[in-house]
């Protein structure tokens, strides 16, 4: 029986049936309690927030060590960022792409890093599409076909929101490497319920926010960046946070070269939001309590089990069986999808459609009953 982790940690659990964590996490006691403090210091000293004894910044630092932990990282490999469209936008500004002009991606992709890699149409660069034939699956050798002496980035979404197809991601790294093409992964729909090493990956960057997996709410993301590119890039998009010591760099001294961090950090725009490092530790600190691991066994195994419903009750579905290219996102197909939603939603079932189906996500709050009760829900009244 998989009963669920936690689950009175997460007072909405009690209203409503909740499968929407690829949309935003469901809100626990602690992110309450991150709020209200937030809530308290702004309230008590505003601006003096920042000074040490109240700690605004050092609950930024601490949420960049958290999130360096809960991905294999060193600290000074961990930029803290506003969104992954952000994050990239770090990276593309540090590359000229004079001599290399071109950049993949795929169509199955959140449209974050593709509306970047776009944009950059106006500075000479051709961007390549990975099709997907089903329109579910794509695989490393799609990319790699599209790979050129002249392709300068390659971004990949691990885990993609629509249906939940996860790509091999190892694979598509190595292929790139052999011809020395950087990948940077959008792992949004990954960190904080499937395993993450970026050492062990090799990957060269990788963003995520805190909005789903992570539950750690809005306002900061985090962006890692390898060694060896902290080394020879100088993104041209960045912010007084981005700066070794920004008053001494522009007021005092006026220097005229800029002094960057020898870390991460020069990736960084402006003043970070302490509400979203205050959160964002309290839903990490909760991931890592019940670690990753388990996490990642116990969601696989859910979504194993809603598969095998669907299957009993003859539902098809828009996500792939297999359990290593699956993340936590299972799509099930509808045929008037939107009404069907809109049924479980009157219902107090909340989720969405997606890609003309029922988009069901499962986090580890989530029980044998949720998708008991929502399979059921569906043969008999909403289709
Ligand atoms: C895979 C993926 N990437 C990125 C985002 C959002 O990125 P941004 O921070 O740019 O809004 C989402 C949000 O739904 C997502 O699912």
């Amino acid at each position: 029986m998989l009963r669920g982790i936690a689950r009175d940690q997460f007072p909405i659990l009690e209203k409503v049936r909740y499968y929407n964590t690829c949309s935003m996490g469901a809100m626990s006691l602690t992110n309450q309690l991150a709020l209200q403090r937030f809530t308290e210091d702004w309230n008590d000293y505003a601006g003096f927030g920042w000074n040490k004894e109240h700690g605004w910044v050092e609950d930024v630092e601490h949420a960049r060590k958290n999130f360096a932990k809960l991905v294999g990282a060193k600290l000074d490999n961990i930029a803290f960022s506003f969104g992954n469209s952000v994050a990239t936008g770090s990276i593309t500004s540090s590359f000229d792409f004079k001599t290399k002009n071109e950049v993949i991606f795929s169509d199955l992709d959140f449209p974050s890093t593709p509306a970047n890699l776009m944009a950059l149409e106006g500075r000479n660069v051709k961007y390549k599409v990975v099709k997907s034939e089903d329109g579910l699956t794509v695989s490393a050798d799609d990319y790699k076909r599209l790979m050129t002496d002249k392709t300068q980035f390659i971004s990949v979404c691990d885990v993609i929101s629509n249906t939940g197809f996860r790509i091999d991601r190892q694979n598509i790294i190595e292929l790139a490497h052999l011809q020395n093409i950087p990948i940077f992964l959008d792992s949004y729909q990954s960190v904080g319920s499937i395993q993450m090493d970026v050492k062990k990956l090799d990957v060269d960057f990788m963003a995520s926010g805190c909005l789903k997996w992570i539950l750690g709410g809005f306002g900061i993301s985090f962006l890692y960046v390898r060694d060896d590119w902290i080394d020879k890039l100088n993104p041209s998009s960045i912010g007084w946070y981005g700066l070794d010591s920004p008053f001494e760099d522009l007021f005092d001294k006026l220097r005229d070269t800029l002094h960057r961090p020898t870390t991460a950090e020069k990736f960084q725009f402006g003043t970070p939001y302490p509400v979203g490092a205050i959160l964002a530790n309290s839903g990490m600190e909760m991931i890592m309590q019940h670690t990753v691991k388990k996490i990642e066994h116990y969601n696989t195994k859910l979504c194993s089990y809603l598969i095998d419903r669907c299957k009993d009750a003859e539902l098809d579905l828009n996500t792939p069986i297999e359990e290593n290219q699956r993340g936590h996102i299972i799509n099930i197909k509808a045929k008037d999808a939107s009404n069907v939603v809109k049924k479980l939603t009157e219902l107090n079932y909340f989720l969405d459609m997606r890609a003309h189906g029922i988009r069901v996500s499962l986090h580890f709050y989530n029980n044998q009953q949720d998708v008991d009760q929502l399979i059921d829900e569906i043969v008999t009244t909403a289709i």
